[in-house]
């Protein structure tokens, strides 16, 4: 499963990158306008330079001509930017004429299985499923990763499955067991993923054994 960060913060994407494990970063206007970010296009070209995966560029237009408009104007900022379109119908007609021209898409805003059967059908390269809101409002959004890949696997569609709004490492766990292909997350959720109590205890005790000894001599 390849790991996204979910932030427009540039420290963090740098700090994950020298992890080596950073295999792309997703934004949304919500995360750019959390770190103050003015200039959109500077900001995604910052981002794509820090990192050679896949950079998620959200669209705010929303009428069909204007978000392809806006999807070209995206797509030549760098050649990671990977445009993120909003799943409504114009979205969706966009991601059929983006796919023709070779640009790369995720889809996003997917809340229902039907909803990434059709953005694989109209040829996106991601689709994003949203599990925490779905969790949010009480709702298995687990259930939703594991029918789309059914649905996928089916019939063969090469959309990937990018599992979004992940908030803890189980969600991280299960998209890994069910084949999400990618899941995105804040860089609290990626720090988390490397804590284990029992590997820090274990470490102590090896380093305290090794001091010890060295005492002695
Ligand atoms: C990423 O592509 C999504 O925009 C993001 O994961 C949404 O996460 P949130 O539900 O925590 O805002």
């Amino acid at each position: 499963m390849r790991f996204f960060l979910d932030t427009a913060a540039l420290a963090e994407i740098e700090e994950a990158a020298a992890l080596g494990i950073l295999d792309g970063v997703t934004t949304n206007p919500s995360l750019m306008a959390k770190v103050g970010v003015v200039d959109f296009d500077a900001h995604y070209k910052a981002i794509a330079s820090l990192t050679s995966g896949p950079v998620s560029a959200e669209v705010i237009s929303t009428q069909y001509a204007d978000i392809v408009t806006e999807a070209r104007h995206l797509a030549r900022l760098a050649p990671n930017i990977v445009v993120k379109i909003p799943f409504i119908p114009d979205g969706v007609k966009a991601l059929k004429t983006l796919k023709e021209e070779g640009i790369p898409t995720n889809c996003t805003l997917i809340f229902s299985p039907l909803q990434a059967l059709i953005a694989a059908k109209a040829g996106a390269t991601y689709v994003s499923p949203f599990l925490g809101r779905l969790d949010d409002i009480g709702h298995q959004g687990m259930e939703l990763i594991r029918q789309i890949r059914q649905i996928f696997d089916n019939y063969g569609f090469e959309t990937y499955i990018l599992a979004a709004s992940l908030r803890h490492p189980l969600h991280v766990l299960e998209c890994a067991l069910e084949g999400a292909d990618v899941g995105t997350m804040p860089f609290s959720v990626l720090k988390q993923l490397f804590h284990h109590p029992l590997t820090d205890k274990g470490l102590a005790q090896f380093l305290a054994d090794y001091e010890k000894l060295h005492a002695r001599s």
